[in-house]
């Protein structure tokens, strides 16, 4: 009888142990966008999931209000510049601009003053990590929703290729992503994955965020 426990009690261990073990973060960039946003924050209410939005800093200058509503309802905001340019392709003051302009405009609305950046197109130089004062952000899982592809093929090549530790990267100017989206919460939680936003994904996996790097996963 106390070998059958103890073999329980390990079955049991493992099942916790693995349910910490499938977190992934949901991020959506190049909003907010009035008309669009709304349905997502609503959707992603209903199920209860923060996520982590990556904001074009002129549109985010525009619509504060959804910002505000981001903030208020526990999702992660973080700048992705001010007008969705190729980082790589400029210099350290085009740079500069891009980045702090951004970085001002979501301070006035949040109050925070620590974001992680997301470069447009994944694109980075030397130059820009020698001096960006933040984290930088990108991602293991895109779902290329901004491509018109079908919302549920999607969510079955997410459910496919997903692993702990997970970034997955959509769009909340997306036609089919909003669909998507609420698919690939809905399977994914019935595999057992948690959404946790990218802070506190690497907080859980015990892993530093350092200015000037460049992150893929939390793994
Ligand atoms: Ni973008």
């Amino acid at each position: 009888m106390g070998k059958q426990q103890d073999v329980f009690s390990d079955i049991l261990k493992d099942d916790i142990s693995e349910a910490s073990e499938r977190v992934v973060a949901l991020t959506f960039d190049d909003g907010p966008k009035i008309g669009k946003t709304e349905a997502l924050l609503k959707m992603l209410k209903e199920k209860n999931v923060q996520a982590t939005f990556f904001l074009i800093g002129a549109q985010a200058e525009a619509e504060p209000e959804l910002v505000k509503r981001m903030c208020i309802e526990g999702h992660q905001i973080g700048m992705h510049t001010y007008t969705h340019v190729d980082l790589g392709s400029m210099n350290e003051a085009e740079q500069r601009k891009e980045i702090e302009d951004t970085q001002k405009v979501l301070e006035n609305i949040s109050g925070k003053t620590q974001f992680l950046l997301r470069p447009p197109f994944g694109r980075i130089n030397d130059t820009l990590e020698a001096w960006v004062p933040c984290p930088m952000i990108l991602w293991s899982i895109d779902t290329r929703d901004w491509t018109g592809r079908d919302g549920g093929e999607i969510v079955l090549d997410v459910c496919e290729h997903i692993k702990d530790g997970d970034i997955i990267l959509m769009h909340d100017i997306s036609e089919n992503g909003l669909e998507a989206a609420a698919g690939i919460i809905d399977e994914l939680k019935w595999m057992g994955y948690t959404f946790l936003t990218i802070d506190q994904l690497f907080e859980l996996k015990k892993i530093p965020l350092e200015d000037g790097k460049v992150y893929h996963n939390a793994r």
